[in-house]
């Protein structure tokens, strides 16, 4: 029965980013739908009230400190969550930062900080589990895009290009990996209050153009993701593979 389909029991996601925000509120998603967590993070302290509020729900919760742009931190995650769980179903690829200037006064040190995090930090955590899904013949990827992966936004040339990537890296892998039943999707989120927008919050200008754009007329809250990754973790998603799944209040269709 299809609701059953949509049910996570028994199964392992691995959400990176997981300490705050969108991250956290995936895996609290995940969590409901009946799945056993990893949650990483470069700060273990956050992630230990995450890890709380999992078990608060009746699921496992294993908390690892790893940064996603650090080859060896990614390995060795991937053994904690195998030594733990012994196994990956799930992997949300959500990490991301962000900087802003203007791109004729952009450093490259930014440039190389914003890429190795969201861009290197999905191949290498999407590489080192991919390993794990071939060898059990199954999985869900779903890394986190965003309306600048397809659209022009001022003075955030590395993360638009970092999420542009994001979006081609995940038509890549589906095409690659299809055979070995490992769905690779991505969720675009539009605006959504966190840490990583509250500048533009607090601007009293750029808030009101954000939402006076938004055709639902308001911003987003982590709660209105926990649809779209349940689904892309589910097997009610299963002939789903490529596509970027966008959750923007109607931004992209204006
Ligand atoms: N908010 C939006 O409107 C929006 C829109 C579109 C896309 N997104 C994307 O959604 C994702 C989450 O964004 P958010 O708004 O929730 O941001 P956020 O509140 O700033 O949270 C970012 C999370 O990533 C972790 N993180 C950062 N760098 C890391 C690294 N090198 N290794 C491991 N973890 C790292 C942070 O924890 P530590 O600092 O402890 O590592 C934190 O848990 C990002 O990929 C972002 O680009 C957000």
């Amino acid at each position: 029965m299809i609701l059953d389909k949509m049910r996570l029991d028994g199964k392992v996601a691995l959400v990176t980013g997981a300490s705050r925000g969108l991250g956290r509120g995936m895996a609290l998603g995940l969590a409901e739908a009946g799945a056993d967590l990893a949650v990483v993070a470069r700060s273990l302290e956050r992630l230990e009230g995450v890890a709380g509020e999992v078990r608060a729900l009746g699921r496992r919760c294993l908390p690892l400190r790893a940064d996603v742009s650090r080859e060896e931190d990614v390995k060795k995650m991937v053994e904690g969550v195998l030594g733990r769980f012994g196994r990956i179903d799930v992997l949300v690829n959500n990490a991301g930062i962000n900087y802003r200037e203007a791109s004729e006064d952009y450093p490259l040190d930014e440039w190389e900080r914003v890429l190795s995090v969201n861009l290197t930090g999905v191949f290498l955590c999407c590489r080192e589990v991919g390993r794990v899904m071939i060898r059990q013949r199954r999985g869900k990827i779903i890394n986190v895009a965003s309306l600048t992966s397809i659209i022009g936004v001022r003075n955030i040339p590395a993360y638009s290009a970092s999420k542009g990537g994001v979006a081609q890296l995940t038509k890549v892998l589906a095409v690659e990996w299809a055979r070995y039943n490992i769905q690779v999707n991505a969720i675009g989120p539009g605006y959504f209050r966190t840490d990583l927008t509250e500048p533009l919050f607090q601007d009293p200008v750029r808030r009101e153009w954000i939402t006076s754009r938004i055709p639902m007329g308001r911003w987003g809250t982590p709660e209105d993701l926990k649809g779209a990754v349940v689904f892309l973790a589910s097997e009610a998603s299963d002939y789903i593979t490529g596509q970027v799944l966008f959750v923007d209040g109607g931004w992209l269709a204006g």
